[in-house]
């Protein structure tokens, strides 16, 4: 007699951080992810910075998931393998689910990603790259939040704006038609649950960001010239 607790299917994304594949686990629809191993890193360096990387994932993403923001349930860990393995969302990566759905659906997914940035924001949790490749629109209609890897605490504004900063940015680059749009749908969700003051902080500070981002590019220009 054999048992299996879980199978692999097939690959659904292959990264350069992460081999992530779709199967069965406990009876579950699973998603494995399996941090890859970096050949040019001194081996016990590579297999502590693995270990300690899937730990804090699975870390936030278990904090977060008990506080109420939408991210996949863990179901497994193993530290050693770089392997997390939890739950599958059914639904639409949020990059191209925007680009067939309607503007008004589009919109309201965007307030939703606002909510659930805007929840990890309140509990002092920065998500470390809000993409819309890592926000997933759920076929029950709600976002989910995926790729913790990168989470921190926050310790001032300054991380907060780095969140929101790297969304303009994948919307100017993704998403450039609906670029202006889906940001104020977005900041509507997020308004929401930070409210006005600490948003205008937020913005102020993401103001700051791209002026010197764009400084350090005039910079570069001029020297390469
Ligand atoms: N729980 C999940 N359910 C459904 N799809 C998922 C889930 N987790 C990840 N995915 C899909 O796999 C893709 C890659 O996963 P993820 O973003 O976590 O890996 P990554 O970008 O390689 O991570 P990292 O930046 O840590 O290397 C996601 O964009 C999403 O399409
Ligand atoms: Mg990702």
């Amino acid at each position: 007699m054999s048992i299996s607790i879980g199978r692999v299917e097939r690959v659904i994304y292959l990264g350069a951080e992460a081999l992530v594949a779709e199967g069965e686990f406990l009876g579950y629809r699973a998603v494995f992810k399996q941090r890859l191993r970096k050949p040019y890193r001194v081996p016990e360096l590579d297999q502590e910075i693995v270990s300690k990387r899937t730990v804090a994932e699975a870390r936030a993403l278990v904090n977060l998931r008990h506080h109420g923001v939408r991210v996949p349930k863990v179901l497994f860990v193993d530290p050693l393998a770089g392997l997390i393995v939890m739950e599958k969302i059914d639904g639409v990566v949020l990059r191209d689910a925007l680009q067939t759905i309607d503007r008004e659906s589009s919109c309201y997914a965007m307030s939703l990603l606002g909510e659930e940035v805007g929840k990890m924001h309140k509990l002092g949790v920065a998500h470390g790259d809000v993409t819309t490749s890592n926000a997933i629109l759920g076929f029950d209609g709600s976002v989910y939040l995926v790729d913790l890897g990168l989470s921190k605490h926050v310790e001032d504004v300054e991380d907060m704006a780095v969140d929101v900063h790297l969304l303009i940015r994948v919307l100017e680059s993704s998403h450039y038609a609906h670029r202006e749009e889906l940001l104020k749908c977005f900041l509507k969700g997020y308004r929401k649950l930070l409210g006005d003051e600490e948003v205008r902080e937020v913005m102020d500070k993401v103001a700051e960001i791209r002026t010197r981002g764009r400084y350090v590019e005039e910079r570069r220009i001029r020297k390469s010239n």
